[in-house]
Order: C-alpha cells, then structure tokens, then sequence
C-alpha cells in the first residue's frame, strides 16, 4: 500500500485534503492526523471491520480499546446510553480539549472498538483540522496514538510516517502537535470518577468541575491490573534503556554522568534527558534539552521527540531527570516512568 502524505494548513484552503481524507475513512480505510495531543490513527468507529486494521497497523493487542473521536457536542448522544451530569459538566468545560470519558457504550459501538467493553472512551479534539477530519470522515473515527505499539506517541508527521509507511492510506500533515502527550482520562461509570490517565487537564481542574475524584490504578484495592487496559502494556518506550534519576539537581547530575563513565567505558553509546537548567552539568555527554522547567509544557512538548531522537542515534542507555509530580508534572512522570519500565534511582534522603 502507498501512503500518502497531504499537508494541512488550515481547513477551508486545504479542504480538498480533508475531504479525501474523509472518503478514505468512510471507505473503511486508515487516515493518520493530527489532535492537539499526539498524532492519532483513525478508522471508521461503528466500522468493525476498519476497526480491526488500527490494531494491525500498530501491532496492537486487540484487547487494548479505542478512543472514539467526536467533532460536535451532539453527536456524543448516539454513542452512549446515557450522558451523566458530570459527562456534560466536564465536556462544557473541557471539550474541544486533552480529555477523554469513559462512559457506558450504546449498542452502535462494535466490541471491536471496545476491547470487548460493555463501555467506550470519547474525545472531541481541540485542533479545528482533527474535527474536520472527524467529520467528513462520518463523525465516530476510532484513534490511538499513530505509533508503533510500544513507542513513543508521534508529535509530528516524520514521525508518523516512520511507524507507518505502508501500512496506512494517508497521513495529513498538520505540523507539530501543540500539547505532545495524551489526553486525561477519566472514568465516569464509577463513583466517585477515577482518572485512569493523567494529561494536560489535572486533577485539580477536574475536581473544581465535578467535586471528588480519584486516582485509578492504585486506589482500586481489588483490581488486579491497571484500569485503562492500554496501561498494562510496556508503552511509550524507546529502544535504549532507559533510566531515570529522582533527587537534588547536583546529587543528580553526578550520579548520571558517573553512570555514563561506566557504560561507556563498557562500549555503549549514553545520552541525557536534561533541561535548558540543567544541559550544563553534563558536559561529556550527549545532552538533549527536553524543554525547561519554568515551564511544565514545553517538557511535556518535547519528551516524545527527544526518546524518539536518542532512538534515530543509536543510543543504548538513557539518563534522565525527575520532574516534580504535580500539574501537568503528572502526566510528565507518568509516562516517562513507563518508558523507563519503572527504572528508576532514587537519591532522596527520605527514600533511601
Ligand atoms: O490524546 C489522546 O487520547 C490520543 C489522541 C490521538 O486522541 N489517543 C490515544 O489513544 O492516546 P491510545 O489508544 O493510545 O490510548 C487510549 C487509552 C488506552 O490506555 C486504553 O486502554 C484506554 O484509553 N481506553 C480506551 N477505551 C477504554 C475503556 N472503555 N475503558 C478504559 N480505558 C479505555
Ligand atoms: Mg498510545
């Protein structure tokens, strides 16, 4: 299959682009594109069939469901059987935005889309060329992050077509993606709602909208895995190892460049996750500046890209710093402790 690449502006120039777009995805096909968040992988939702190719594509466990993207308000009626009071507090609030709901699926959603769930995940994206794509697509498209499972999610369409090539119809370019990591998740069918994934909408904003809720995972005592299915699989990794380092800022540095003494005394290529604060403590190694810590989001921004780049160089080991767990943090840490498969070094006093 060729896959073709079509850069995206803007909506009404580039509307030959999006309606091409939209045929692809009405005829079953897959249509990589852009959200605020990652770039997504879309397929016709109430479509089974298309459905399925999302997981091939990916090579992804056909347990682990969908999200289903919506363009309008309106249109979430069809897919559920009920909208909560919360569902429409927390969508009036954050929709067009990063977050997803979990809510109990209505008979038009496949099991194919679901994972087999009696409930389904829905998202109206932020980005006006998502919601374009959605809609001349038939308004319900299925997306996962368009990677390769396991790796880190796309920011950009280079990187798309890198996991994808082939294997997918199109790939609308829309740049680079404002946000760079997933949406929140929240899980509305339980009481009080649990977040399943953190994102750019924090707990706190979620808790002045709807009053309590929880962390999933952790706080489900009698759970045995993680909530969100898609959690329990190694995810967002690149293919060096990858190791974080958790303590005071100078502690820290000499730990990773003494730990980078060593594998590369050993023959292996090191580089360090380090910030615009940081670069200079490590002055023999290949440094890449995620972003800076004044400002939570441009880490956030940048950490898929930069696994990414250490992945283009070969690299066999991976220093990175923590990041403080509170804000947007969360989702920082989050994903960077999956990527590292939980390795991590704590200097901290009162850990150790
Ligand atoms: O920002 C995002 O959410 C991006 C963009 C493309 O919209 N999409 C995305 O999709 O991150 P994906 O497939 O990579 O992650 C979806 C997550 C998985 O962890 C999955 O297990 C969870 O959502 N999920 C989907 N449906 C669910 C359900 N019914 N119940 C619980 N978790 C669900
Ligand atoms: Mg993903």
């Amino acid at each position: 299959m060729k896959t073709i690449v079509k850069k995206v502006n803007d909506i009404i120039h580039d509307k030959e682009a999006i309606d091409e777009a939209g045929e692809i995805l009405k005829s079953g096909g897959l249509v990589a594109f852009p959200t605020e968040t990652v770039y997504g992988l879309g397929a016709d939702a109430l479509n089974e069939e298309a459905a399925a190719k999302i997981y091939e594509a990916k090579g992804r466990p056909s347990d682990n469901p969908l999200i289903i993207h919506i363009a309008k308000l309106e249109d979430l009626a069809k897919i559920v059987t009920e909208i909560p009071e919360k569902a429409e507090a927390l969508a009036s609030a954050f929709w067009p935005g990063p977050l997803t709901l979990i809510l109990n699926k209505a008979s038009c959603v496949p099991y194919g889309t679901t994972g087999g769930l009696e409930t389904v995940a829905v998202r109206m994206p932020d980005w006006e060329i998502a919601r374009a794509v959605i809609e001349a697509g038939g308004g319900y498209i299925a997306a996962p992050s368009a990677n390769t499972s396991g790796k880190p999610s796309p920011t950009n369409a280079a990187r798309v077509l890198e996991d994808m090539t082939g294997k997918i119809e199109m790939i609308v370019d829309g740049g680079e993606v404002s946000i760079g990591l997933e949406s929140t998740i929240v899980d509305l069918t339980v009481e009080p709602p649990q977040i399943l994934r953190p994102g750019a909408i924090t707990k706190s904003m979620l808790r002045n909208t709807i009053g309590e809720i929880i962390d999933g995972g952790k706080e489900i005592g009698t759970q045995s895995g993680p909530k969100a299915p898609g959690m329990k699989y190694k995810h967002y990794a690149p293919r060096g190892q990858l190791v974080i380092i958790k303590g005071e800022p100078r502690a820290v540095a000499e730990k990773i460049n003494e730990l980078a003494r060593e594998k590369r005394a050993q023959g292996f290529t090191v580089g360090v996750l380090a910030t615009t604060e940081s670069a200079y403590l490590y002055p023999d190694e290949q440094v890449r500046i995620i972003g800076t810590r004044q400002d939570d989001a441009s880490i956030a921004k940048g950490l898929y890209e930069s696994l990414r780049s250490f992945d283009d160089m070969g690299v066999d080991y991976i220093y990175s710093e923590a990041f403080a767990e509170k804000g947007m943090g969360k989702a920082i840490m989050n994903r960077l402790v999956k990527a590292a498969g939980h390795a991590i070094i704590n200097l901290t006093k009162e850990d150790k």
